[in-house]
């Protein structure tokens, strides 16, 4: 059987089995298998796929359709044009945070020279390492509560060679913090409960947000104050829907600030932003 033939047989299957880009998921897995890039795979459509090859294929196009994400089964993802490692002990990065990445950037320039940030709930890493590389002056810590989690960051900052930037901490949202920072940035779980357990794949500490989707946010705006110098700024990842409520209890919890919410390229309000005021206010009553 030739690749080509290989392939047209396998985005059936992935289509017969409702997996969207059927075409292009299978074209990733034969490419994951021969190790080889896009235009090469073009270039060898006609050449025979051995019969180990062929049956390694199958077995990846089984897991597929069996549900399990392509990124963690060729172990890597893009975000923000660069490869980061992924196993089921992250999330798999979302091409709607790279939203926070270019909103953390854009108000970094406002700020210090070296501002000092912090990537709180950071997962495989992507968005603390994809910082540390566009801000090479700043100081970054990353933080999160789960241990396997910070095991697959510290691999992803080695890779990107950015291990010295950033200070990998454990912990419960702002606890692990060793001083106030100038920007936090956070995208935590906020799907709810039931949708969470619905995933099946990812990890759910990275998922649930509780019954309504945004208990770990409200939790961080409760401890924000206390962690952020004058004139920082918050930067939340959020859903569908949540914009409204996450709003007004920012509004409330860091008076004077500045806030607004940015859509993802769907349109859909995907970022709340809180830029103090230089001066702490403390609110009346
Ligand atoms: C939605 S994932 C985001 C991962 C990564 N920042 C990204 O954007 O791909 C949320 C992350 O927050 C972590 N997390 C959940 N609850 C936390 C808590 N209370 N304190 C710190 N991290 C938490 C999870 O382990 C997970 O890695």
């Amino acid at each position: 059987m030739s690749l080509r033939q290989a392939l047209k047989e396998a985005k059936y299957i992935l289509a017969a089995n409702d997996i969207r880009d059927a075409a292009l998921e299978s074209e990733l897995l034969l490419r994951h298998l021969l190790g080889i890039s896009r235009v090469q795979l073009y270039l060898d459509l006609d050449d025979p796929l051995v019969r180990e090859q062929g049956e390694a294929y199958r077995r990846l196009i089984e897991r597929r359709t069996a549900g399990q994400p392509s990124a963690y089964i060729t172990g890597r993802r893009e975000f923000y044009g660069l490869e980061f490692t992924v196993d089921s002990r992250v999330l798999i990065p979302r091409p709607e945070s790279e939203l926070l990445v270019e909103e953390a950037i854009r108000l970094a320039g406002g700020l210090d020279a070296a501002p000092i940030i912090a990537d709180i709930g950071t997962g495989s890493g992507a968005i603390a390492i994809c910082l540390a590389i566009k801000l090479p002056q700043a100081i970054i810590y990353a933080s999160d509560i789960s241990a396997a989690a910070l095991e697959v960051a510290a691999a992803n900052c080695r890779r990107h060679r950015v291990a010295g930037r950033i200070r990998l901490l454990s912990g419960d949202l702002l606890t692990p913090l060793p001083q106030p920072v100038d920007i936090i940035v956070a995208n935590l779980p906020y799907v709810g409960r039931a949708e969470a357990a619905a995933n099946g794949f990812e990890p759910s500490l990275a998922l649930d947000g509780g019954p309504g989707g945004t208990d770990e946010i409200e939790r961080l705006c409760h401890q924000a104050a206390g962690k952020l110098r004058p004139g920082s700024v918050l930067l939340l990842e959020i859903g569908q829907g949540q914009d409204e409520d996450i709003t007004s209890l920012v509004r409330g919890l860091l008076p004077g600030s500045v806030v607004a919410v940015t859509p993802d390229l769907a349109g859909i309000p995907r970022v709340v932003s809180a830029v103090l005021p230089a001066v702490h206010t403390t609110p009346c009553g």
